[in-house]
């Protein structure tokens, strides 16, 4: 165990005792292990949290473990502070403190053939998914919404729908002739965002007079 005397640090208000600093915190399924190996009686309440201060995880033992509304989870800010889940991931129930450290459930990626995010979510929800109609794809099965489906709750798998010649997509996976659209859609409209993902490009640049680095 890392007793390094640097990282024992009490903090009285919230009355626990920081054990060690860890680069990442135990599975779930490891965390009852770890209760047994770290904590004792008197604190029988094993946690990991985040330290915001230091970009690490602190592992250490409450006498009760600690609760959060959904889409919070716990970090340390000086003392243990809520904070919202990340864009990435959501959690739709309490947050304890005694079996996770960051926000419960990862969001859906939508990134199965032909699917396309419909909606991000929030910190609470996951994301939804669609097909894209653009590129001639609909719903194998058609979701409880029309437009958009759960993938937590339903199959969002997408498949291509042949239309026939001179046939175009609409927003609402309809086969139509071009001839006939007329911009009226129950779905949204799929606005592309031109994905060209920039790599920044390392440039060396030599010192200019205007840096500095040269003075006469
Ligand atoms: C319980 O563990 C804490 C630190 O983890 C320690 O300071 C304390 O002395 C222990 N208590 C007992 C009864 O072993
Ligand atoms: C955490 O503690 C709460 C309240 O005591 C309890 O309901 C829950 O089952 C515990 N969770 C785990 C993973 O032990
Ligand atoms: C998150 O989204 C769900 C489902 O759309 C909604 O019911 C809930 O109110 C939203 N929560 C927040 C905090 O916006």
């Amino acid at each position: 165990m890392v007793t390094d005397s640097g990282l024992l640090k009490v903090l009285l208000v919230t009355g626990f005792i920081c054990l060690a600093t860890a680069v990442l915190c135990p599975d779930s399924s490891q965390w009852n292990l770890r209760t047994r190996a770290r904590c004792n009686s008197s604190l029988p309440s094993y946690n990991c949290l985040y330290d915001d201060s230091t970009s690490s995880f602190v592992e250490f033992c409450t006498r009760t473990p600690d609760f959060q509304r959904p889409g919070y989870k716990f970090i340390i800010r000086g003392n243990i502070d809520g904070i919202e889940c990340k864009k990435k991931r959501y959690q739709p129930i309490k947050f304890w403190t005694n079996g996770s450290y960051h926000c419960l459930l990862e969001k859906t990626a939508c990134n199965g053939q032909g699917q396309v995010i419909h909606d991000e979510g929030n910190s609470t929800s996951d994301r939804t998914c669609r097909c894209d109609y653009t590129r001639g794809f609909a719903f194998v099965i058609r979701p409880k919404q029309d437009c958009f489906c759960h993938p937590a709750h339903e199959d969002c798998s997408c498949f291509i729908k042949p239309c026939s010649k001179f046939q175009v997509m609409t927003p609402d996976y309809k086969c139509i002739k071009a001839s006939d659209w007329n911009g009226i859609f129950e779905c949204p409209v799929i606005t592309k965002t031109i994905t060209t993902t920039v790599t920044p490009q390392k440039t060396t640049r030599c010192p200019t007079e205007k840096s500095g680095m040269f003075k006469h």
